[in-house]
């Protein structure tokens, strides 16, 4: 029997791994959602009825996303930040067969990613006969295509959840990379690794590169620090402790022991990138992004925003307002947003 394909109302967000609670809590306090109605998959949230202020968020992602424009063209994100994709015209999908599915799928369009939660093997067995989508960890640097991709998920044996609009160019909104266990000195280097990206998807912005001057606020022990040393950019890193000593002696590297915060734009003088990933309030870093935004003094931002207990959602509203920049949570993010920010 031939697949049956039904559209249903409503939208489905899913989260990053162990960030359920987080996305649930920001749909009830940002979005004022009630979830009465709504069906969890695994980390997936389908909500058939969602409310005016999401459905039109959506609706403008959702055309910004459809109609090809490239990743600069698309406006802030206004879906929920701890959402990595949303499945933005959800369809039920009944299906007999693997074939049946695959035809399904492929009849809508070319790129699908899973969301597995469950019947891995079936899920693995549709994956195989659909077009090849590269799903494997990445090694940075690396740069993706500003191609529209579906996600589907299988919510029995012989039936799935799937979209084929969503809100992110990413398979199944993620991003891995391959991990280096013996160089970086500390895990930090894959947030930065993602931010960088991202930098490039969004914005068009390319990497740092050699001879590029870098601020880098809050460096130690240093994992951004010897990202950027090692694409060849002059790294002045500020924290109240040292960095491992390898980047101590890098010429490349520049070390001060300061409250990073203390230090004027001007004390600091022109960089390409300033980077903070300092541990504060974000009333704090709201305040200090406003001072290099009004110095003129860089061009670039990467700012992890640390969410400190409740979250002040209209403060959040703040940064995510800022010109050329977008607020978003990483992969490697954990209860922190990171703030990316290009200049023309
Ligand atoms: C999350 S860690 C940074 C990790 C670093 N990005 C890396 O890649 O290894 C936060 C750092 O902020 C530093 N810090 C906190 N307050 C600071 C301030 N006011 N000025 C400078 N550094 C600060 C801490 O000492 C700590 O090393």
């Amino acid at each position: 029997m031939p697949s049956s394909v039904k559209k249903i109302p409503g939208a489905a967000f899913l989260s990053f791994p162990d960030m359920y609670d987080m996305l649930v809590a920001e749909l009830r306090e940002r979005f004022f959602c009630d979830l009465r109605k709504s069906v969890r998959y695994g980390d997936l949230l389908y909500m058939p009825y969602i409310d005016n202020l999401l459905i039109n968020n959506l609706k403008n992602e959702s055309e910004s996303i459809g109609d090809g424009k490239t990743a600069q063209g698309i406006p802030p994100l206004r879906v929920p930040y701890w959402c990595r994709t949303a499945m933005l015209s959800p369809l039920s999908i009944g299906f007999e067969s693997i074939g049946d599915a695959c035809r399904a799928l492929s009849g809508i369009q070319r790129n699908w990613a899973p969301y597995d939660y469950q019947f891995f093997r079936r899920s693995a067995l549709i994956r195989e006969k659909l077009p090849y989508i590269n799903l494997k960890e990445r090694s940075f640097p690396v740069r993706i295509p500003a191609a529209p991709i579906g996600l589907y998920t299988l919510t029995g044996e012989h039936t799935m959840l799937a979209s084929a609009a969503t809100t992110s160019f990413l398979p199944a909104g993620m991003i891995r990379f391959t991990e280096n266990h013996e160089d970086p000195p500390s895990r930090a280097y894959l947030k930065l690794y993602e931010a960088l990206t991202l930098m490039h998807l969004f914005f068009g912005c390319d990497l740092p590169g050699k001879g590029e001057r870098c601020f880098d606020a809050g460096a130690s022990p240093g994992g951004w620090t010897w990202v950027l040393a090692g694409l060849g950019c002059n790294v002045f890193s500020v924290d109240r402790a040292e960095l491992v000593p390898e980047l101590m002696k890098n010429p490349r590297v520049d070390f001060l022991r300061h409250d990073a915060f203390t230090l004027k734009p001007e004390d600091v003088g022109t960089c390409d990138w300033v980077f903070s990933d300092v541990i504060c309030y974000p009333e704090r870093l709201y305040e200090w992004i406003g001072t290099w935004l009004s110095s003129g003094l860089c061009k670039n931002m990467i700012c992890t925003v640390k969410m400190q207990g409740g979250i002040d959602w209209q403060l959040i509203e703040k940064f995510a307002s800022l010109p050329d920049s977008r607020l978003v949570h990483l992969n490697y993010n954990k209860h922190e947003l990171t703030w990316l920010c290009c200049k023309k």
